[in-house]
């Protein structure tokens, strides 16, 4: 018989996957600083999520230096693809699917993890699928809420996107807003920075910030033409001037209460933005995803609106906000299910939008 090429052999097998609705995927992540593999079983359930963070190689640069996150990711993926198996009691052979992480993110990063899948899923014969990272962000939901299905608001805020949308079945977004500048995670970088509080700053300026006076410095939410746009790089800029003005006057400013008054501006204008959004669309159920989903004044202040408002409210699980390949795994299995596969052509693509999957609201 002759043999078959690989993409006829991953048709038939993603065509018999979605007829059983059972898939066990394999995912891989490396966009950024977070070597990451996981298996999942029919997208909602975790047999294993292993994370390499490279946090402590980047440190020392007081952020992520792209050469290094490759080299890093190349050095470290054998060893956490082994443990991820091992957590799981999972040989390759009892992998259905492939998926992995194409873009957005560092192109040198995305390729470990796309040259990686493709092999795998080449030399398994199995169906390679690719995923926006910004769609597994997303997913994470669907595995700390197993009974969550479209439609829903979604916030998502990381280091790279602040976008509001509205999530439909069968895979389909609609962007209901966005920011005009900074990402919320990218402004809480820039701020902690300035505090010289240790990469990575979000988690760090969020956890000082517990211990200060979040009223005692003013910082303006700014105006913005779309409703349900943001804007982070005003507040920004006016917390950076409000640590300058003081040093030249010689005055102190005491660090918990600058970054308390920064956080609440950040998260004011978040929780403004989305729940004028969930009243204006009629949206009876918001979810959040991405790292800055782990702030603990937004989760707070989201819970304290939505129930006061009557809406359910879905938060991943902490250590499902930050980069993992949990989300990815999950994010794939509708595409699996659809039969919407990958080729041996797939490529980073670091700039990726959502757009492709997007509707303009
Ligand atoms: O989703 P993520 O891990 O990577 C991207 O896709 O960007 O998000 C990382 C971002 C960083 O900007 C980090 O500082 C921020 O999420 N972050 C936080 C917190 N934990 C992570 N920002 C504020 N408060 C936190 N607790
Ligand atoms: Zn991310």
């Amino acid at each position: 018989m002759a043999r078959q090429p690989y993409q006829d052999a991953a048709r038939q097998k993603a065509a018999a996957l979605a007829a059983s609705g059972h898939a066990r995927i394999l995912a891989i992540e490396t966009s950024c600083d977070e070597t990451a593999c996981a298996i999942v079983q029919d997208g909602r359930h975790i047999l294993s999520n292993q994370i390499y963070s490279q946090i402590d190689v980047h440190r020392v640069y007081g952020g992520v230096v792209p050469e290094i996150a490759s080299r890093a990711h190349l050095e470290k993926i054998d060893v956490v693809l082994d443990e991820t198996l091992a957590q799981a009691h999972c040989s390759l052979d009892e992998i259905d699917a492939v998926a992995v992480t194409h873009g957005p993110g560092l192109v040198g990063a995305l390729l470990v993890g796309v040259s990686y899948a493709k092999a795998l899923a080449y030399g398994l014969s199995k169906p390679l699928i690719a995923v926006n990272h910004i769609q597994g962000h997303i997913a994470a939901n669907y595995l700390t809420y197993p009974e969550l299905s479209p439609p829903f608001l979604c916030l998502v805020v990381s280091g790279g996107h602040s976008h509001l949308f509205r999530v439909q079945e069968g895979g389909h977004y609609t962007l209901i807003g966005c920011t005009q500048d900074d990402a919320a995670g990218e402004a809480f970088d820039k701020a902690a920075r300035q505090l010289s509080l240790p990469y990575p700053g979000g988690p760090a300026l969020d956890k000082l910030a517990e211990t200060g006076d979040e009223h005692a410095y003013k910082l303006p939410i700014p105006s913005v033409e779309g409703a349900y746009d943001f804007s982070f790089s005003g507040p920004k800029t006016a917390f950076i001037n409000l640590l300058h003005t003081h040093a030249q006057r010689g005055q102190t400013i005491l660090p918990q209460d600058a970054a308390a008054s920064f956080r609440k501006s950040v998260v004011d204008q978040l929780v403004m933005k989305t729940m004028r959004a969930m009243e204006d669309l009629g949206e009876t159920r918001l979810a959040v995803a991405g790292g800055v989903a782990a702030n603990s004044l937004l989760r707070r202040c989201l819970a304290a609106e939505c129930a006061d408002k009557g809406y359910a409210l879905y938060l991943p699980q902490l250590a499902l906000c930050g980069d993992n390949a949990a989300m990815i795994a999950s994010a794939a299995y509708w595409p699996l299910m659809r039969g919407e596969l990958a080729g041996m052509n797939l490529n980073a693509e670091p700039a990726l939008r959502m757009s492709s999957y997007c509707t303009q609201s």
